[in-house]
């Protein structure tokens, strides 16, 4: 699957000097005369670099690709020129695109071998640690690909990416931070894989065992909750949902004991394998995409997964409620009312909100481990989708302070954010007759109620909520994303976790 393919070097030389493949160089948009490395091979090969810009075939624009190929007299027989756009717009998410554009032009054509620069070090406040992490996540983030499932997978083999820096001063600076962009781009893959897989080959418990290997293999505590367990603890809300499914619901629990605070950092996801709305069937139309109605799990379990091999003086657990919402003769009913681990009873109006009733039992789950802040992450309303389209993850909060981290570490990550409002007077959408609140709130601001709702199971942590309905997935190959899932939250939440004091 999508982490193998790419090996990274970091290596002190010349880019004219590298012998590989091909190599790959660039251009700000506007400049006639490049310097550099650009300027260095452009006189290596005769100036065919400033030819292309005089021609006007070659502007600098972002993204933009010019591939010139040689037959001798220099080491490598392909140079790609990208263009990183104007100077004074650069920053670490257009290194991550650029990188990722031209690793991928390179690699055309039986090239086995790559170096690359470190786009922009230097340039716009970019030092060359967040340059060189950037590199790192674009090359690692481009190269991936799903196809665990296709018989004839077009075998594609190892490439060889060579990160080049004159300056032998930097090496240690780009070194570290090329390993850490390389685990936060695989496990932002790592997620990607589990979200693109089909419900018939992820279920709650495959998942559960995912988990458990990923743990093991991170030094993680793990420890999973089953259906014994969760009645244990009064968790009707997730059992209702799970109740309409053959499958088991599991409840992952992740630990990540990287200090001795007492009280942890909660992550919690929503795992829904399967949402096919339940008895409140969603129509055919695109119901497939319900496949990946876990993508919040997967993003906390990633995240985990980063945080693990990064090491951060923090204490962190992670909670990903996983089952199937089914129609079936053992199915909730709309009108059900069932009773949550806190106590608080919730009439079912419609089984399809499913994600708020397992995150319901799942935040009051996390709050009971001690957790001081509890971020939840859940592919959770198609009303999210119609107020920010595909561009921003929703977020909501009880903190202002926690939302500015999250929106900070987001620009970090190349991932936007965009707060909602969480005003106490939304709530009275609703109000249930006959129980202490309803699972929908009508159409009306239905991202916000929906994010309320699962507020209403924190007693006194501070709260922040994510939905990512729009986000999670792609329907377009674009520089370092690829039709379906994106992986998103996952490298926001582990620099989140990193920079928290
Ligand atoms: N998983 C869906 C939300 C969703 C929709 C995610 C589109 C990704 C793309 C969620 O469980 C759901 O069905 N929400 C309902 C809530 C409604 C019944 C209050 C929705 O948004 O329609
Ligand atoms: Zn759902
Ligand atoms: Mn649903």
């Amino acid at each position: 699957m999508g982490v193998a393919g790419m090996k990274l070097h970091v290596k002190v030389g010349n880019i004219a000097e590298a012998q590989v493949d091909a190599i790959i160089v660039n251009l700000f948009e506007g400049v006639k005369n490049p310097g550099g490395a650009t300027g260095a091979v452009d006189r290596q090969i005769g100036g065919l670099i400033t030819g292309l810009i005089e021609s006007g075939e070659l502007k600098g624009e972002l993204n933009e690709t010019a591939v010139i190929h040689l037959t001798s007299g220099t080491p490598y027989r392909k140079v790609v020129v990208v263009g990183l756009g104007k100077s004074e717009e650069f920053n670490p998410e257009r290194v991550r695109q650029v990188t990722a554009t031209s690793v991928k032009v390179a690699a055309k054509g039986n090239v086995r071998s790559i170096a690359t620069v470190v786009h922009g070090a230097g340039i716009g406040g970019l030092d060359a640690a967040a340059a060189a992490q950037s590199v790192a996540e674009g090359a690692i983030l481009g190269r991936y690909s799903f196809d665990a499932f296709k018989s004839k997978s077009d075998e594609r083999p190892d490439v060889e990416l060579e990160i080049l820096e004159l300056d032998e001063g930097k090496i240690e600076i780009i070194e570290e931070a090329v390993e850490r962009g390389t685990i936060l781009a695989e496990s932002t893959n790592w997620a990607r894989d589990l979200t693109n897989m089909p419900a018939n080959a992820l279920s709650p418990t495959v998942l559960a065992e995912r988990a458990t290997e990923m743990a093991q293999e991170t030094g993680l505590e793990c420890s999973i909750l089953d259906r014994a367990d969760m009645e244990r603890l009064g968790m009707g809300a997730l059992l209702g949902v799970a109740q309409g499914s053959a499958q088991e619901p599991k409840m992952i629990v992740l630990r990540y004991r990287g200090s001795d605070d007492e009280r942890p950092y909660g992550l919690v996801g929503k795992g829904i394998c399967f949402d096919s709305g339940g008895i409140s069937l969603k129509p055919g139309a695109g119901m497939a995409e319900m496949k990946t109605d876990m993508a919040g799990a997967a993003a906390v379990l990633g995240a985990m997964r980063a945080i693990a091999l990064l090491k951060p003086a923090q204490h962190v657990i992670a909670v990903a409620p996983c089952v199937e919402n089914m129609p079936s003769g053992t199915a909730q009913r709309p009108g059900d009312i069932v009773r949550t681990m806190t106590g608080k009873t919730i009439e079912i109006d419609n089984t399809d909100a499913e994600g708020r009733l397992i995150l319901a039992d799942a935040v009051a789950y996390a709050e009971s481990l001690g957790a001081h802040t509890i971020i939840d992450v859940a592919t959770l309303t198609g009303a999210c989708v119609v107020a920010l389209g595909t561009l921003y993850t929703g977020l909501m909060s009880n903190n202002d302070q926690l939302a500015d981290q999250i929106t900070a570490a987001g620009t970090l990550a190349g991932e936007r954010y965009c707060r909602l409002p969480a005003d106490p007077e939304y709530k009275e959408q609703y109000k249930s007759d006959v129980a202490d609140i309803k699972n929908t709130g009508g159409r009306d601001a239905g991202v916000i109620t929906g994010g309320l709702i699962i507020s209403e199971f924190i007693e006194e942590a501070r709260w922040a909520h994510l939905d990512i309905a729009g986000t999670s997935t792609t329907s377009k190959n674009k520089h370092y994303q690829s039709k379906g899932a994106t992986g998103v939250t996952v490298r926001t939440l582990a620099e989140l976790i990193c920079r928290a004091k």
